[in-house]
């Protein structure tokens, strides 16, 4: 190896990159603009409970999602769980394993079974022809994931809706400033929740927002996060806290401001790394569809052992060796977490493509705080783990 090649930190060279490069470091828009609304925060005295920054918010994200409602919220998990509970969801709830763990825990916290449907390896989206055989008389909704931002089925998932008088509604975390048929995602279901956590390309500090056309439901939402109060004595409905507040409401203003220019970022790296991993065998980019529009936040990878020479796991530790802190998302997947690992011991008999996927994906950083050249040193860093395999994986398991 040469100086203009990568150290392989764990052949015992110095990392790569002296300092961490991180997936899931924050977008941060415009620093004077972002002061400047927390300063109108602090002269008006007026910090939450649907503040001018907050009721700006949804109206601007109104009008990018071309949605009636886009109610802010504390987070997506709370979103997740008011969104449920407002369309009365009960009983058993189908949902893929292969996603964040909030999605789950969203049901299981009211009670709710979450079912786990297998996913569709091409996607890693929820299989439509897996739905079927797992509905039984308790089944009341599906909520599918718009995992990487990338679309459900959403068509074929709403028939099965439709035909067994279900509830359907998508944990869009991922997925802001997607479209699917050339609607913005927000649009479909009963509602979409939308994830604003720092790590998510566009972000307020932590947040999120349920999505819906529904005023009805959407008059709940709002009761449900603010205790059931409807005037200033009046409580009428069970609810919770899941308010947004201002200063998450001004870094929610100030990042829409900056979301082309975040778009534009994560697109032109995700050439990049198309670039820099293309010809390297067993290394397979997750492409986004570009007749739609994207978030391309997520830059993954499927690791196929036989072709790499390396299995995914042995890859992220000689990338976290060189201080690039990939990510195996979702691994091991929401099944192999408790309590469901305990409650379904062997739900991963029905979920072989879950499985197999959680084994080979590695999530690669991106966002304005990437380089192109930082890029091009990953991929620097993958070609030689391929080159150098056999020795690699020595030195690995010796240490
Ligand atoms: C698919 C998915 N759902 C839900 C969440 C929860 O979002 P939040 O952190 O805003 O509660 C996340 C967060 O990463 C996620 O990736």
């Amino acid at each position: 190896m040469n100086a203009n090649q990568p150290s392989l930190a764990c052949l015992g060279a110095p990392p790569a990159f002296a300092e961490k490069l991180h997936v899931g470091r924050p977008n941060i828009g415009d620093r004077e603009r972002l002061l400047a609304r927390i300063g109108g925060i602090l002269d008006r005295r007026w910090l939450s409970n649907n503040g001018e920054c907050v009721r700006e918010f949804e109206q601007r994200m109104c009008a990018v999602l071309g949605v009636k409602h886009c109610i802010p919220v504390c987070n997506a998990t709370i979103g997740l769980e008011v969104a449920i509970r407002a369309l009365g969801m009960k009983g058993e709830v189908i949902v893929p394993s292969f996603t964040f763990i909030a999605t789950a825990h969203a049901l299981q916290w009211q009670e709710i079974t979450p079912v786990f449907c297998d996913i569709d390896p091409a996607t890693h989206n929820l299989d439509p022809a897996r739905i079927e055989a797992l509905i039984t008389p308790r089944t009341s909704g599906i909520i599918g994931v718009h995992v990487w931002g990338r679309p459900c089925a959403i068509e074929p998932l709403a028939e099965i809706a439709k035909a067994h008088s279900l509830h359907l509604m998508f944990d869009a975390a991922h997925a802001f400033g997607c479209s699917h048929g050339g609607k913005m995602i927000g649009n479909f279901g009963e509602a979409e929740v939308f994830s604003f956590h720092a790590t998510k390309f566009l972000n307020t500090f932590e947040g999120g927002a349920i999505a819906t056309n529904n005023d009805n439901l959407a008059e709940r939402i709002r009761l449900m996060i603010n205790f059931g109060f409807k005037g200033e004595d009046n409580v009428i409905y069970i609810g919770t806290n899941g308010k947004m507040h201002e200063a998450s409401g001004a870094m929610g203003l100030t990042s829409l401001e900056s979301m082309d220019e975040f778009i534009a970022v994560n697109r032109a790296h995700h050439h990049d790394y198309a670039r820099t991993f293309d010809g390297i065998p067993g290394i397979a980019l997750m492409r986004f569809d570009e007749k739609e529009r994207s978030n391309f936040q997520y830059v993954i990878t499927e690791v196929d052992q036989a072709a790499f020479g390396l299995h995914r796991d042995e890859l992220h530790r000689v990338l976290r060796a060189e201080n690039v802190l990939v990510r195996r998302y979702f691994f091991p997947g929401s099944h192999k977490q408790q309590p469901y690992s305990a409650y379904y011991p062997n739900a991963g008999l029905l979920l072989p493509q879950t499985e197999r996927v959680c084994g080979r994906v590695l999530s690669f950083p991106n966002g304005t705080a990437v380089t192109a050249g930082d890029i091009a040193r990953v991929g620097d860093i993958v070609r030689a783990a391929h080159e150098h395999a056999p020795a690699v994986r020595r030195a690995l398991q010796s240490n």
